[in-house]
């Protein structure tokens, strides 16, 4: 291979792991990106311009560009034009697209060497990575159009009995399939192995996340994030090109340790992921048998009151947060309570909205100090020395039953205890429940508040009333 190319891939490598290190800290995060960025730039660079020996252009360049402008283009449009809301659709979407192109690398592969009996000459260390691309990278797409859908509510939850049964065989049928085909090499009935497992691994797509439902989506978006890096790594392999085979294990692994920490976030178990049971009992429709009640409607003057002469404030940010835009209000709040004198800290539930970190990158937007946003191991002590909490359209990360009814579908699911605190004020619209569609009994509590209304116009009466008082 050309020195200065595997110098090239050696610096596009060292980016991505810098980058990734950096993207772990808020205040790094965006330099982060950039870095990552540069490492994938200059190695597309260098795999296009450095092909062979010293400065060789690769075959079918003008294709190749033109292909890259379109993505270009198509890729910062949508970027550009996507709300805050909108972004785990869209991180679904580039996600899809990412597991599409594993699996065409495989399809391509398959024709040119298995035609010509090179595949078999090659041995099953060849033949692997050929057919684990193609399958992770089907079940990646697929998984992610599914989900796509799901979170831009144009599919539905889809079950039926037996599934967890029917979703083990799919995939031992994969397995199988993927062996014959290995067997059949020198016959003309490999081909017909390799697409028969193309066309289980998209039934097998489809039936893992059809059944997920309710608040389990971010496990399996981060679930289906790792697929694309292992079998872009499988490419990699392919190519024995090291850049792509270091991309691949980062995404792999980073998306399996974010999948483990979400479980862990989620009380679920990763097995009950993977065969397809997580949420079997969820859904936006399931409710939790709230015993109901009268719940307690305030104003924004007593809330302005009860804030202003508080010693301590935790503020709950929540998908409602997003919603509404407030993040900007929210933090003009926060500061207008610290010139009072008030001890101000936000509560951060690591499935808060709907992606994974969906609250930090928000706050960040309006330049909330890091310091400020408490993860919930650390904050959930903090409530019993708590005067009020601010709950700004938050709903099932603050719901009681995920600990006190077995029946509910979060059962199980850690919540910010802000029960604990001596006053609540929940910032929200209407009754209605979140995105898990359950009951939320916190709002029946004695000590609970609600404050009606669309969350950045509540903020605003807050400040305005502070300001006045
Ligand atoms: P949710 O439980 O979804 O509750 C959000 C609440 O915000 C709703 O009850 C809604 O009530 C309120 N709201 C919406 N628009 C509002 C507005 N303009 N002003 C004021 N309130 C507004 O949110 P959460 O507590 O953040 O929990 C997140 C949920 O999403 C979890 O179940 C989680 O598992 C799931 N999820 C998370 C992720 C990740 S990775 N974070 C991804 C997918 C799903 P009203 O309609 O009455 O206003």
């Amino acid at each position: 291979m050309n020195h200065v190319l595997e110098i090239v891939y050696l610096i596009g490598s060292i980016s991505f792991v810098l980058g990734l290190k950096m993207m772990g800290q808020p205040d790094t995060a965006r330099k982060g990106n950039l870095v990552a960025a540069f490492g994938m730039g200059i190695s597309v660079f260098g795999t296009l311009f450095l092909n062979g020996d010293g400065f060789n252009v690769i075959p079918h360049l003008g294709l190749i560009l033109a292909a890259i402008a379109l993505g270009v283009v198509v890729g910062t449009v949508m970027a550009k034009r996507v709300q805050m809301t909108s972004m785990p659709e869209m991180v679904s979407l580039f996600n899809g697209m990412g597991g599409l192109c594993a699996a065409l690398i495989s399809m391509i592969e398959w024709r040119a060497l298995s035609g010509s009996g090179e595949l078999q000459a090659l041995g099953f260390a060849h033949f692997l990575p050929v057919v684990a691309g193609l399958v992770i990278g089907t079940v990646s797409f697929v998984g992610s159009m599914v989900a796509w859908g799901k979170l831009n509510g144009s599919v539905g939850d889809f079950r039926f009995k037996g599934q967890q049964f029917i979703n083990l065989l799919a995939l031992a049928l994969i397995l199988g399939a993927g062996f014959f085909t290995f067997n059949s090499l020198t016959s003309g009935l490999a081909t017909l192995g390799f697409f028969t497992t193309f066309g289980l691994s998209v039934v097998y797509g489809l039936l893992f996340v059809f059944p997920i439902g309710g608040a389990d989506m971010p496990v399996v978006i981060s679930l289906l994030n790792s697929f694309t890096g292992v079998a872009a790594a499988c490419g990699g392999f392919l190519y024995h090109n090291n850049v792509m085979l270091m991309g691949g294990v980062l995404v792999g692994s980073a998306g399996t340790i974010l999948t483990i920490v979400m479980c862990q976030a989620m009380n679920r178990s990763l097995t009950n992921v993977l065969i397809g049971a997580v949420g079997a009992s969820s859904g936006a429709a399931a409710t939790s048998g709230g015993k109901g009640g009268s719940v307690r409607e305030v104003q924004a003057t007593d809330v302005a009151i009860m804030m202003k002469y508080a010693a301590k404030v935790v503020i709950v940010p929540g998908y409602g947060l997003a919603v509404a835009q407030a993040q900007h209000v929210c933090h003009e709040l926060e500061s207008l309570l610290e010139s009072e004198g008030v001890d101000v800290k936000y509560a951060i539930h690591p499935v808060a909205g709907r992606m994974p970190g969906h609250m930090n990158v928000l706050l960040a937007e309006s330049n909330v100090s890091y310091d400020k946003l408490v993860e919930m191991e650390h904050i959930n002590p903090e409530f019993g020395t708590t005067d009020t909490v601010l709950i700004v359209g938050a709903n099932d990360v603050v719901n009681p039953a995920a600990k006190t009814d077995p029946a509910s579908p979060i059962y199980g699911m850690p919540i910010l205890d802000v029960d604990q605190s001596k006053q609540i004020v929940v910032l929200k619209r209407s009754m209605k429940s979140g995105y898990a569609g359950i009951d939320n009994e916190l709002f029946f509590n004695p000590k609970c508040g609600m404050l009606f209304g669309d969350a950045k116009d509540s903020l605003q009466k807050l400040v305005n009333e502070i300001k006045a008082l």
